[in-house]
């Protein structure tokens, strides 16, 4: 090697750097890709009914967030949501917003919202709907 001809120039380190972008940018966009294609999988979007909507658009008005979570999202007064379809079952979730509030001493209280039978269904297909999210397998148990 001659002198002024390093080991490493600076038309390699270019290389270097060019390619190790490119290689990234590509191996970026491959992932990008890949989880697009697993969202309608994942999200169980063909399991998403009239009904459902409906119901989530129930979930959004009356503010249930306000107190609930639901998959890990929404405020921390009130149990998670996402997996109460599995652990109450549709009849438990209806008659329990009909009883609202319990009034239980000692207990928190959730307000009535006064749904009528169409809307409970319709809520109760929006739970359903979350349950089924595959979520990888996250809450880790049935009561969240
Ligand atoms: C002001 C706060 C508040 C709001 C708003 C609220 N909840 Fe609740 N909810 C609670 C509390 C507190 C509990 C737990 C009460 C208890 O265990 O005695 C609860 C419990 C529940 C349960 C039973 C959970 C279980 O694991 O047994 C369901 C189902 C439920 N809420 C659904 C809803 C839905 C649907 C909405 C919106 C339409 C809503 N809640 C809005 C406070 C709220």
């Amino acid at each position: 090697m001659g002198h002024g001809q390093a080991g490493f120039t600076k038309q390699m380190a270019r290389n270097v750097f060019y390619g190790g972008s490119v290689f990234f940018a590509l191996l970026f966009a491959a992932i990008v890709f890949h989880s697009e294609q697993r969202i309608p999988q994942r999200s169980n979007s063909a399991a998403i009914t009239p009904q459902v909507v409906a119901g989530k658009k129930i979930w959004e008005t009356r503010n249930c967030i306000g107190c609930h979570t639901l998959l890990g999202e929404g405020a921390y007064f009130a149990p998670e949501l996402g997996n109460v379809y599995l652990r109450r079952g549709p009849d438990f979730i209806k008659a329990w917003m009909k009883i609202q509030p319990t009034h239980t001493p000692g207990r928190r209280q959730m307000p009535q919202f006064n749904l009528n039978e169409q809307q409970l269904d319709e809520l109760v297909e929006f739970l359903k709907w979350t349950s089924q999210v595959n979520t990888e397998k996250w809450p880790p148990n049935i009561e969240g």
